[in-house]
């Protein structure tokens, strides 16, 4: 099969095509016929070497889309020719930029028909980092005010559309071009994060009780200075928050609780995309395709999802 491989740790030039084995699934695992993988920003980190997953060389990508090729011996529940999509790859075990990955049947759900496979793609690592965010670690609930830093990202745009669906009221900062586009996902309020005044405009919005932070490093100063009494805050940025909160004397008057997450460490996975997939199924979300690439590409789409300014997910379909 064709799979994207770096040999060493560097630049998006150390990408290549090459023509390996085809993976064979162990009993609790399925083969699948990659039909989309979306690109994250984990995926340069590792690349880079900044986090070292397993020996190189070494498969890029987290999330995947396409259909069953076969079924491990204690693997219930699939069948030969089922659409699914997971996420969890490319970090203990090799990635989904490649013709087929074998994965572990508890990190996949089937796809629902109408839902395509670049969606599918698309959605799952972002949408399993946003649920584990304001479901499971913030507990987020109807009525209460969210703020979802950066709503045009991967993570942010299917993060104010989770926010928005359990009937929360949703704040986002987003830059100006995308502001219409993030209104129609179901954010109440859509700010330039790069006003002055960003700090008042939030406030006048509703003091958020729940704040998910990607840059952290930035925002935990400014959260803690707009955030409700007793409001949670989730980061999952790539942050070092050094000062960390005795330096913000906002979060012990507020009593405000913060928790650094990785997606990787949600429990059941698979739990998660299937709760997802009804979700995309039903309308709820909508995981927008910024872009596709073809496997030889990859470098170009690992450069662009840290280089480009773009709303929704760039998409690789092998
Ligand atoms: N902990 C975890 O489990 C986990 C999971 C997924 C992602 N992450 C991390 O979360 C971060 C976001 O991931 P992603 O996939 O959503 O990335 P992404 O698609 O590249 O989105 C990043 C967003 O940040 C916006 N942005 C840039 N500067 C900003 C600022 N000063 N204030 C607010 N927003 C700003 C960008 O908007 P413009 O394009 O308009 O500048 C863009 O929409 C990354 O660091 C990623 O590694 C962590």
């Amino acid at each position: 099969m064709r799979a994207v491989r770096f040999h060493e740790h560097g630049g998006p030039e150390v990408l290549q095509v090459d023509d390996i084995d085809r993976p064979e699934p162990d009993d609790d695992e399925l083969l699948v016929s990659v039909r989309a993988a979306a690109v994250n920003p984990v995926d340069t980190y590792f690349r880079e070497g900044s986090y070292s997953p397993g020996d190189l060389p070494w498969i890029p990508g987290s999330d995947f889309a396409g259909a069953v090729e076969a079924v491990g011996a204690d693997v219930d529940g699939f069948a030969e020719g089922d659409r699914v999509f997971g996420t969890g790859l490319g970090n203990d075990r090799p990635g989904t930029c490649a013709e087929y990955v074998a994965t572990p049947a508890d990190r996949v759900a089937r796809l629902p028909e109408g839902v395509g496979f670049d969606e599918g793609a698309a959605v799952a690592l972002v949408g399993v980092t946003a649920w584990r965010a304001l479901v499971d670690h913030a507990g987020l609930e109807p009525a209460e005010r969210c703020l979802v830093h950066g709503g045009s990202g991967g993570v942010g745009h299917v993060a104010v559309q989770l926010a928005a669906a359990t009937g929360a009221r949703v704040t986002t900062t987003a830059s100006e071009r995308y502001h219409d586009r993030i209104d129609a996902l179901g954010a109440r309020t859509v700010l330039d994060y790069a006003r002055d005044d960003l700090a008042d405009t939030v406030r006048e919005a509703g003091e958020p009780d729940v704040v998910l932070d990607h840059r952290l490093d930035d925002y935990l100063q400014f959260d803690a200075d707009v955030a409700a009494r007793g409001a949670r805050i989730v980061g999952i940025g790539n942050e070092d928050v050094a000062a960390g909160f005795d330096n913000v004397p906002a979060a012990r008057s507020k009593e405000l609780t913060v928790t650094l997450m990785s997606m990787f460490n949600t429990p059941d996975i698979s739990a998660v995309l299937a709760r997802l997939a009804r979700s995309v199924a039903d309308g709820k979300i909508a995981p927008e395709i910024a872009r596709s690439y073809p496997l030889d590409e990859v470098d170009a789409a690992q450069r662009d999802v840290i280089g480009e300014s773009f709303l929704g997910k760039l998409v690789v379909e092998p």
